[in-house]
């Protein structure tokens, strides 16, 4: 098992990856009252495993899905935890994916101005990226994560165990982040490129998430409420990403990811912000994930969302954070017009 310190101002924590991690979550909470966060799928899967191994917890048990994560939802997590008389020493557990540790966290955050918090992280891609770092949010009136807060959990505990029930298309979505830490670093680059053939394979998958996992708490340590701009990078792809997210819908975050930095990496090529040589070879990693880019008939309407993305600063201008050479990225601003026009490359056949 490997523990990685996350040395933040507001609140140091650790995260704790591999077998085991579950066991010492239990440890942890021990004397605690414990106020479980979870899905319905989750709860479906481990029921029997909650009953067993958390017999004195409340469990509030929230409908899955990335539409679901509204004011609804919060609210209803805030009401739970006032009907379980939870005081600011209670601990909120998030048991779930990255909509779940959220709004758990979010939740955490504002109840009675803020109670203790962990992360248990079931999906690859909580356990890569979302858990760590202290983001939490809801999506309100059509802009992705809207309204949240900064509230970094105490302790972060990813065990393998939750990943062998995540359907495959679950397990791309979380390479979608693996793949943009791979952007973003090299060491993370080298560990996909010298293993592609086993980016299905538990085993190397959970020393992959460590090392992602080391990286994005190396950058969150140095700007933890993003205020110097570092921690920007790590919304590479997201910009359009999450524009095609709120347009479309289907699909889930971290393919829109895949997608977005695709689109990014043509951007970049043709902005001159980096060679085509290198973003050819972000291209060919991402298709060692998502073989084939979808079309998208109405792309060009993803613009209305790229407008109201939070890295903005000034009216009818659009922000990304396009790759520059290996490890290196930086922040880019286009005229609406011009994003708009890159958007419709995705309305084609690809490539
Ligand atoms: P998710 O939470 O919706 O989980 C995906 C699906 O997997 C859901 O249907 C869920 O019920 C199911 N599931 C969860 N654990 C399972 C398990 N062990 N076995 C079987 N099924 C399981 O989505 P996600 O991809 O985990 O997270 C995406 C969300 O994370 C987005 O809302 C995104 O904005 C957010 N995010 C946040 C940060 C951050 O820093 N806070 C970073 C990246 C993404
Ligand atoms: N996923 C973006 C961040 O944590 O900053």
């Amino acid at each position: 098992m490997k523990i990685i310190r996350v040395h933040t101002k507001s609140r140091p924590s650790s995260v704790c990856c591999g077998a085991g991690a579950l066991d010492e979550a239990i440890n942890f909470l021990q004397g605690a009252q414990v106020f479980i966060v979870t899905d319905s799928n989750v709860f479906r899967l481990y029921q029997t495993l909650l009953a067993e191994r958390f017999p004195q917890a409340s469990v509030c048990v929230l409908p899955a899905g990335e539409r679901h994560k509204n004011r609804r939802s919060l609210f209803r997590i805030l009401d739970e935890m006032l009907g379980a008389q939870l005081h600011r020493s209670s601990v909120v557990v998030a048991l779930g994916g990255g909509v779940i540790g959220d709004m758990a966290g979010l939740a955490a955050a504002v109840y009675m101005r803020g109670t203790r918090l962990i992360q248990i992280p079931t999906t690859l891609l909580a356990q890569v990226d979302s858990s760590v770092g202290g983001k939490t949010a809801i999506d309100y009136r059509g802009v992705k994560n809207m309204v949240g807060a900064f509230y970094q959990p105490e302790r972060v505990f990813c065990d393998p165990l939750f990943l062998q029930t995540l359907p495959n298309r679950e397990i791309r979505c979380g390479l979608g982040e693996i793949i943009k830490t791979a952007v973003l670093d090299p060491q993370v680059k080298d560990l996909v490129v010298q293993n592609f053939t086993r980016l299905f394979d538990f085993a190397f998958l959970q020393d992959l998430a460590a090392e992602c996992v080391r990286f994005k708490a190396h950058i969150v340590e140095r700007d933890e409420t993003e205020t110097s701009g570092l921690r920007k990078c790590l919304n590479l792809g997201h910009t359009t990403g999450h524009a095609l997210e709120l347009l479309c819908g289907r699909r889930s975050h971290g393919e829109y990811v895949l997608i977005g930095m695709w689109l990014e990496s043509k951007i970049a090529e043709a902005e001159g912000v980096c060679s085509r040589e290198y973003a050819e070879q972000i291209r060919a990693m991402i298709r060692l994930v998502l073989p084939r880019i979808p079309c998208f008939a109405n792309a060009a309407e993803g613009l209305q969302f790229a407008l109201l993305d939070k890295k903005n600063t000034s009216q009818g201008m659009v922000s990304m954070i396009l790759p520059k050479a290996e490890g290196e990225y930086v922040e880019y601003v286009l005229p609406a017009e011009r994003y708009g026009e890159y958007l419709k490359l995705l309305e084609g056949e690809q490539r």
